[in-house]
């Protein structure tokens, strides 16, 4: 498949009941070359209304956090586990998830990353491993198929408790070092 007929397929869904209830569908954005690529979990109100993955207040804290890693929106793609926003942005049902899951292996698939940063325990239980910690464990790394993997927390999250954030800081920081140690 090609972006253009991913991205149709994708805008045209009916997988699942989210399509009925949505504004716009959110597929993904960024550089469709890039080596690093971040998932998030679902859109939520801004981004449903704008049709752009992380445009919102979350979206904006992980822009800093680009910037204080010398990173750009355009040097990376972005998208997330589902594709329509949850109604009052509940967590995704493990069947919307399922409908929706090949549109972001197809987008792995094309944009060939060689590194993917989970934003989130939602996405780190779906793409890293189902049962897994993200207190514990984000800034670990795993290669799956070939692709460097790590978690961390959820921009939301840290919106939320402010205590997490060095830590976010540090994870962060040894993406762009692991982004650096594979393109060397
Ligand atoms: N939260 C997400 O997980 N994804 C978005 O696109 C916005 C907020």
């Amino acid at each position: 498949m090609t972006w253009e007929e991913l991205e149709c397929t994708c805008q045209s869904c009916k997988g699942c009941s989210l399509c009925e209830t949505k504004t716009n569908t959110v597929f993904g954005t960024g550089n469709r070359e890039a080596d690093l690529m971040f998932v998030g979990e679902a859109p939520g109100e801004q981004e449903d209304l704008s049709g752009t993955p992380f445009v919102g207040r979350a979206g904006q804290l992980l822009d800093k956090y680009l910037f204080a890693v010398d990173l750009k929106r355009e040097d990376v793609y972005i998208a997330n586990i589902l594709k329509c926003r949850p109604p009052k942005n509940r967590d995704p049902l493990p069947e919307e998830e399922d409908a929706c899951i090949a549109y972001l292996r197809e987008q792995t698939r094309l944009v060939r990353p060689k590194v993917i940063v989970c934003l989130g325990r939602i996405a780190a239980m779906r793409i890293i491993k189902p049962d897994y910690k993200i207190s514990a464990e984000h800034g670990q790394w795993v290669l799956k198929g070939g692709i460097w993997m790590t978690a961390v927390f959820h921009p939301a999250a840290l919106l939320r408790d402010p205590r997490r954030k060095e830590d976010m800081l540090e994870d962060m920081k040894a993406i762009a070092a692991k982004l650096k140690e594979l393109n060397a």
